[in-house]
């Protein structure tokens, strides 16, 4: 399974990046908000330190206007996947770049249904939002399950992208379930690593390691 970090934080990434966590970078207009900065600065930045598929969103809902953001994000870098909203106008949007060579995210995905148009629209990447789910009190991983086996019963090359993760259970059971890709805030990444016991072992071996003659 890939790892994409969900961050606008160029800091973040870099430190993820250093532990071979980011295969991968997505970013929306909320998280880009909270840098301060503009969203092509930081894009810019991050293709320069990930060589991975970076996700950079539209922020027009009309088939032209989303067009237009689409050509101008694919003519800035080669890493950039064009982020679109899961509307009609967005998934006419998804076919026209994917007929043209442009790749893309078709984001805010609730459903089944909703996947499957995107899958069919030609797709790159589907972003089922399961945390989002998850607050409304639905099992959002149950949208992912059944996302993976509809894709596999008809071999679409769409990868289902697990996004609006919030714990370290959510990334895996997005593995046992064989989902392509998790993208991942830096603060469940490093969650990700802890263990009490591997904490509680490390102390004794740091005390013991100090009785051994030198
Ligand atoms: C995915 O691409 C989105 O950026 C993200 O995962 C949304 O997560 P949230 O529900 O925590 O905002």
């Amino acid at each position: 399974m890939k790892f994409f970090i969900d961050t606008g934080d160029v800091n973040e990434i870099r430190e993820a990046h250093a532990m071979g966590l980011v295969d991968g970078v997505t970013t929306n207009p909320s998280l880009i908000a909270k840098s301060g900065r503009k969203y092509k600065d930081v894009v810019v930045e991050i293709c320069e330190l990930v060589d991975g598929p970076i996700s950079a969103e539209v922020l027009s809902t009309t088939y032209d206007e989303m067009m237009k953001e689409a050509h101008e994000w694919h003519k800035l870098h080669k890493n950039i996947v064009v982020k679109l909203p899961l509307i009609p106008e967005g998934l006419r949007a998804t076919r026209t770049c994917t007929q043209e060579g442009i790749r893309t995210n078709v984001t805010l995905c609730f459903s089944p249904n909703q996947a499957l148009l995107a899958a069919k629209a030609g797709a790159s990447f589907i972003s089922p939002f399961i945390g989002r789910l998850d607050d409304i009190s639905e099992t959002g991983m149950d949208l992912i399950e059944k996302i993976v086996t509809i894709y596999e019963n008809y071999n679409f090359k769409t990868e289902v992208l697990v996004a609006s993760i919030r714990n370290p259970t959510h990334v895996v059971d997005a593995a046992l379930l064989g989902a392509d890709v998790c993208t991942i805030p830096f603060s469940v990444m490093k969650q990700l690593a802890q263990h009490p016991l591997t904490d509680a072992g490390l102390k004794k071996f740091i005390e013991d390691g100090k009785k051994i003659p030198r």
